[in-house]
Formats: structure tokens, sequence, C-alpha cells
């Protein structure tokens, strides 16, 4: 799936408008630069400079251009942005999904609705059979908007990933797409 370069829908949720990041979005980016977990566990800049928010905007268009995924601006109506949402392949027929909002947006419904709104969108996507997260034992909101979503805790998995230098234990949740459903009898 990732030799052919993407195109990425707009997507339209209750709360949220998913669509393609924009250099006009760099305050958003600059807010999550200074979140304390953000920038650990995704590509979000360390610093709020802005050539560091516009290379960040820059990355993510070039997820699409290369086939690695999809990677939205969340909106609120307004069309304002508030955080990031991504799904990207993870080899064959799975991929994962990624987001944050920044701090000022929390609390409002934003994550549970894009992650809603990107979930309908790819579980019809017939390349793919299932949807990961990775989610901090700890990150109770975060875990928390993935069973809201329908996703199941599958796994612990010990040690999957460092961040910040360290170690660190992952719940893996999942959704099956709506063909692994059929086949797998539990539709
Ligand atoms: C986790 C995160 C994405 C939640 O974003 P959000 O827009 O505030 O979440 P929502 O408003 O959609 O919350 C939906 C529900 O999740 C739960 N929830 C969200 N944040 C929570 C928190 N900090 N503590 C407890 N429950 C939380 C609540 O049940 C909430 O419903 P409620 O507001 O009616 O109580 C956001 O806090 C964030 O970006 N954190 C830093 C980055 C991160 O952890 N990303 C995920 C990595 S796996």
């Amino acid at each position: 799936m990732n030799d052919t370069s993407l195109v990425l829908p707009t997507l339209l949720g209750e709360r949220t408008r998913l669509r393609e990041w924009r250099a006009d979005d760099v305050a958003v980016v600059k807010e999550a630069s200074g979140d304390s977990l953000i920038p650990l566990v995704t590509t979000v800049p360390r610093t709020a400079g802005e050539p560091e928010a516009l290379a960040f905007i820059r990355r993510q268009r070039d997820r699409l251009d290369s086939g690695v995924g999809y990677a939205f601006a969340v909106a609120d109506l307004d069309d304002r942005a508030v955080g990031h949402i991504g799904l990207f392949f993870a080899g064959g027929t799975r991929a994962s999904v990624g987001y944050w909002i920044a701090s000022s947006h929390r609390r409002r419904g934003y994550a549970l609705d894009a992650l809603l709104t990107v979930t309908t969108w790819a579980t019809g996507l017939e390349s793919l059979d299932r949807i990961e997260l990775y989610i901090e034992p700890g990150n109770h909101g975060s875990w928390r908007v993935a069973e809201q979503a329908g996703y199941e805790r599958e796994a612990l998995l010990r040690a999957w990933k460092r961040i910040d230098g360290e170690p660190r234990d992952m719940y893996m949740y999942t959704r099956l797409t709506d063909r692994a459903l059929v086949h797998s009898g539990r539709s």
C-alpha cells in the first residue's frame, strides 16, 4: 500500500472536520510543542518556532505523497485546527491510528469525534482488515476515547516502545474492518 501516493479525503464528523494540514494551522502545532507528552510520542517539534511548525505541516503532506498513510488536521466546525489524527499503514492489511488534541481544546469531544469519523471511513477500506491503537496504560484519557469509539483492548505489549529513552508498555486496542468482520463471522 505504500508504493502509491494517496489522496486525502475531507471527512465530516458531528464536531470535527478532518482535512489536510495547511500553513495557517501553525498555531496549534506551536501549542502542541509545549505539551508534556505530544512531542515525545509524535513528530511534533519540541520547540515552538514557526519554521519547525511549518516543517511539521509539510511532513504531514509528505506522508500522503509517499503512501505511508493519511494525516489529517482535526478542525472544529469553524475550520480552526485543534489537533491531529492519522491513519498509517502498518504492513499489508493493518493500519494504526494516532491522535492528539492541543490542551486548550480538550474535553469538548474532539478526539472522540475525530476517532469515530476516521474509523467509520477506514473500516470501509477494502485494503484493510485491522485498525490498531497503541496507548500507554497510564493514559486514561486516550484509552477512554478508544473504548468509546468501539475499540477493544486486545493485549498489553510489554516494553513495546521507548519513550524519552525508556521502554514503555502499551495497550493494543483494535477494531476490525467491515470486510474482516464478515469473514470472521462477527458482524
Ligand atoms: C487523549 C486526548 C487525545 C483526549 O482528547 P479530548 O479531545 O480531550 O478527548 P474528548 O473530549 O473527545 O474525550 C472523550 C471522552 O474521553 C474521556 N477523556 C478524555 N480525556 C480524559 C482525561 N484526561 N481523563 C479522563 N478521561 C478523559 C472522557 O470520558 C471524555 O468524555 P467526557 O469529556 O464527557 O468526560 C488528549 O488529551 C491528548 O491529545 N492528549 C495528549 C496526546 C495523547 O495522549 N494522544 C493519544 C496517544 S495514544
